[in-house]
């Protein structure tokens, strides 16, 4: 059993977020579920608490500097400090090709996914600097690479590599160990939309399947730990085999 920590999810309200929530929670974890979509993270605290776990859930937009200092007084207030932070909010994009990409959609893309992971992990690592201990995973993906028709998605999430190395190099000396979990294909409603039904029947996976959101919470259970001692800095890719 690991001890009662405070644990904030962005984006815990749906997909891999919820699986990272309900997956800490049996590791103890208080919750604070940071999304902006109200009616799913009421459903995904609904499941916290049947499972008797002590959770919140705050209507937030990442990209907003306001709304997430809110947030945390909201939750210091509830909860108590955050220790764990795990950055899985995200917006896919519209599909275009580079020179078809309205600028506003690469503004919000990038606003969300990158400035979001950013602003959410620089207001909480001071705290848990200060009193020695705290975890935060970021996600990133293998679009990372890049990939054609969804650019303002791909850089975003190349920047979440050297977000997690800075703060990584940053605060690991003071007890804060920072990763990022680049998942694979999971059917969540990010990817559902986007994918064939020929490809849903054979996905394009080493492994043959698609992952189980729950096979990403639990590496996301694992960086969080207080079993996870020599980790920082690191980019896991929970991929199947690619
Ligand atoms: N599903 C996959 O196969 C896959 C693969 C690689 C990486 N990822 C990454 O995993 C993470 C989770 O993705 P998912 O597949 O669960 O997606 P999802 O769409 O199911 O969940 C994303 C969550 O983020 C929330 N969100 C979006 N914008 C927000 C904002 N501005 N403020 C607050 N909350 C916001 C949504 O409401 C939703 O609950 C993302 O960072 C995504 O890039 C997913």
């Amino acid at each position: 059993m690991s001890a009662r920590r405070v644990a904030v999810i962005t984006g815990g309200a749906n997909g891999l977020g919820r699986a990272a929530a309900l997956r800490l929670a049996e590791e103890d974890r208080e919750i604070a579920i940071w999304d902006w979509d109200a009616a799913a993270a009421k459903r995904t605290i609904a499941e916290l608490n049947r499972h008797e776990a002590k959770a919140l859930a705050v209507h937030v937009d990442v990209a907003s500097p306001e709304s997430l200092e809110a947030a945390l007084t909201t939750t210091r207030d509830f909860l108590g400090p955050v220790d764990i932070l795990v950055n899985a909010a995200a917006i896919i994009g519209v599909d275009a090709s580079v020179l078809e990409t309205p600028l506003e959609e690469w503004d919000r893309v990038l606003a969300v996914n990158l400035t979001g992971t950013y602003l959410a992990s620089r207001l909480v690592v001071g705290g848990m600097a200060e009193r020695g201990w705290g975890r935060i995973v970021n996600f990133t993906s293998g679009a990372r690479h890049g990939t054609p028709a969804l650019i303002p998605y791909a850089v975003s999430k190349a920047g979440i590599v050297p977000i997690t190395r800075a703060f990584a190099r940053e605060f690991t000396s003071r007890g804060v160990l920072v990763n990022a979990v680049q998942p694979g294909r999971a059917l969540t409603n990010m990817v559902l939309s986007r994918v064939p039904e020929e490809t849903v029947r054979n996905p394009p996976v080493a492994i043959g399947r698609y992952a189980d959101p729950e096979e990403v919470a639990e590496v996301v259970a694992f960086l969080t730990s207080e079993r996870n001692t020599y980790m920082s800095g690191g980019v896991v890719p929970v991929d199947g085999g690619g």
